[in-house]
């Protein structure tokens, strides 16, 4: 897959929105090692949840021209730049500023991408609309996962995909059986160590 443009990003937005990391790039790997199996599905409406500078979702949409791409940030900065390179790389992209895909009432999504806050922290921290949303995910680092893993069933169409970045301290084994309980099966795509950091990428299907 090839990496989306970045060079109109100025480097003083990175102050206020996701500068993207080996995580963002581990999670587009993901998704490239995945292409075959995405382009067999013919995915309508693919969706990035928290998509910081656009470059996933516009890698994506990049990738499968065919697709309507959308996303959305809690992080208004966010949803702007995620428009404009998706803009520069020639990806019609719709980016709404809502908390996870609250808004988005009757849809349901082919492929949901999500490279979420996954630091631990303390509860306090989490649940900002700043630079802080881009890590601070508070309990496990999972208290903003958690609550879109809630949301998968009735968002996710029925042949679905979701492509879900961890890292270890998230516990993802615990994630594997929330999922479960609500009938998803699950595979790892894909696992890197990153310093101090062992990052990895599940994907959930029915
Ligand atoms: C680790 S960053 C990932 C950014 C981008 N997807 C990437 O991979 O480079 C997490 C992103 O999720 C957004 N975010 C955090 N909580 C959110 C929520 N409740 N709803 C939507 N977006 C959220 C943050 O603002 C941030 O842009």
């Amino acid at each position: 897959m090839e990496t989306p443009y970045q060079n109109h990003i100025d480097k003083a937005e990175f102050d206020h929105v996701y500068e993207p990391a080996e995580d963002s790039f581990l999670l587009i790997d993901a998704l490239e090692q995945d292409l075959d199996y995405l382009k067999a599905k013919k995915p309508t409406f693919c969706l990035e949840v928290g998509s910081g500078s656009g470059v996933v979702i516009t890698a994506l949409g990049m990738a499968i021209p065919d697709t309507v791409c959308m996303c959305s940030d809690v992080n208004f900065k966010a949803c702007a730049i995620s428009k404009i390179t998706a803009k520069r790389n020639k990806v019609p992209l719709d980016a709404v500023n809502m908390d996870l895909c609250n808004a988005f009432l009757d849809e349901m999504f082919d492929v949901i991408i999500f490279n979420p806050p996954y630091v631990v922290t303390e509860s306090n921290e989490c649940g900002g609309t700043d630079i802080t949303a881009s890590w601070a995910g508070g309990v496990k680092g999972r208290e903003v996962t958690d609550r879109l893993l809630d949301l998968i069933p009735k968002k996710l169409a029925p042949n679905g995909t979701f492509y879900l970045l961890l890292i270890e301290e998230n516990i993802p084994q615990e994630v594997i059986t929330i999922m479960s309980k609500h009938g998803f099966q699950s595979e790892t795509v894909i696992k890197r160590r990153n310093r101090n950091e062992q990052q990895l990428v599940l994907k959930f299907y029915k």
